[in-house]
């Protein structure tokens, strides 16, 4: 008799573990979604972020300074939040979630009131060539509780959903890289797969929104005439998927500068804000289908004010002088 109710028990026990495996190896994990509901405060209902990327040096390379700009004009323009598109910590990422590039290229440098807000990031090739999960660790909003970094994940502030998404692993060059770094990719099992789930997730959840300005964030540019150009990979996965969900905007890091191009077969603006410290490459690459609008070499950072009506850009450098200033009205019938 006990031998039958043992029996049975690991019956029960295999049977719920096989579930468990099955259901987790047919259906992927969706998007995290993190809620940011629009500031009480402003009766207005907009939304306004910094955009920076490209940034952690202890300071150096005019980090502080863009810092010091970026609290300014957060201030004036009352930001709900800021928006990193990746390459947080040089040369190496993060080696442990002691590693005190956290605290002296990140809580020591953006100290201003106003950007004592959540900051949400992607990781970039940087980020990937230190211990990735140290980076990714909840643990780190212990030290710090602006932080949050995941891989893919969606912001909903109400007026708009920003899409982040992982675009490290897209890049062929780096499978293996062509100048000889080292990849943590411990969480990418398949590269393959990874990316056709990420790009059903990416798809299913713009198709989904209703948010009056739809946003994707990644850390390699859809198209660029800084240093590292369009990313081939992205332009032909991503983008088709973007053009056709009616995106207002793509913002990335990756290439370190300012530029604004507008994508000739659709609505979408790509927008390139990788210039948190390192600047100054000097050199311009060719633009494919692209309206090119503007291009700043140096550093610098980008705001976003959004309403229902419409959209502010505006590039700044270390003085904090405006470079770039961009608006669009949304139109009152648009097709969802
Ligand atoms: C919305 O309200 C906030 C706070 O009152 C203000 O800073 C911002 O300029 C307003 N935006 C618009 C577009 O009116
Ligand atoms: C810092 O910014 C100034 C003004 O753009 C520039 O002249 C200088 O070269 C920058 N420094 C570095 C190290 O990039
Ligand atoms: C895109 O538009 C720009 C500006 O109108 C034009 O100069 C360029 O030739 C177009 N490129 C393509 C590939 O259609």
């Amino acid at each position: 008799m006990a031998v039958l109710l043992k029996k049975s028990i690991a019956f029960c026990l295999l049977s719920a573990i096989a579930f468990v495996l099955c259901f987790f190896h047919t259906s992927h994990a969706k998007l995290q979604r993190f809620d940011h509901p629009s500031d009480p405060t402003k009766s207005n209902g907009s939304v306004s972020f910094l955009v920076v990327g490209d940034w952690g040096r202890r300071g150096e390379f005019n980090q502080s300074q863009v810092a010091y700009q970026m609290g300014r004009i957060g201030e004036k323009l009352d930001i709900n939040f800021v928006v990193s598109t990746g390459d947080n910590f040089y040369d190496n990422g993060l080696s442990s979630v002691q590693d005190t590039a956290f605290v002296e290229s990140f809580t020591k440098i953006y100290t201003a009131k106003s950007l004592q807000k959540l900051w949400y990031s992607v990781l970039g090739n940087h980020d990937y060539r230190g211990n990735v999960e140290a980076q990714l660790s909840p643990l780190l909003r212990k030290i710090d509780s602006r932080w949050i970094c995941l891989r893919s994940f969606i912001v909903n502030s109400e007026l708009a959903e920003i899409i982040f998404v992982d675009t490290t692993p897209f890049v062929n060059g780096y499978f293996p890289d062509t100048e000889g770094h080292t990849y943590d990719w411990r969480g990418i099992q398949s590269r393959k797969g990874y990316i056709a789930n990420l790009l059903k997730d990416v798809e299913s959840a713009l198709e989904k929104s209703t948010a009056r300005w739809k946003i994707v964030v990644g850390h390699h540019a859809i198209r660029s005439v800084g240093h590292h150009g369009d990313t081939k990979e992205l332009e032909k996965r991503l983008l088709p998927i973007l053009q056709a969900n009616n995106v207002d905007f793509y913002m990335n890091g990756h290439d370190h500068c300012l530029e604004h191009i507008s994508d000739n077969d659709s609505g979408i603006q790509f927008l390139t804000s990788g210039a948190g410290s390192k600047a100054w490459r000097g050199d311009i690459k060719g633009l494919n289908g692209g309206g090119l609008n503007f291009f700043y070499d140096g550093q610098g950072f980008m705001s976003v004010q959004l309403t229902e009506k419409d959209a502010k850009i505006v590039f700044y450098d270390v003085f904090g002088n405006v470079l770039h200033r961009w608006r669009t009205m949304k139109q009152l019938h648009q097709s969802i």
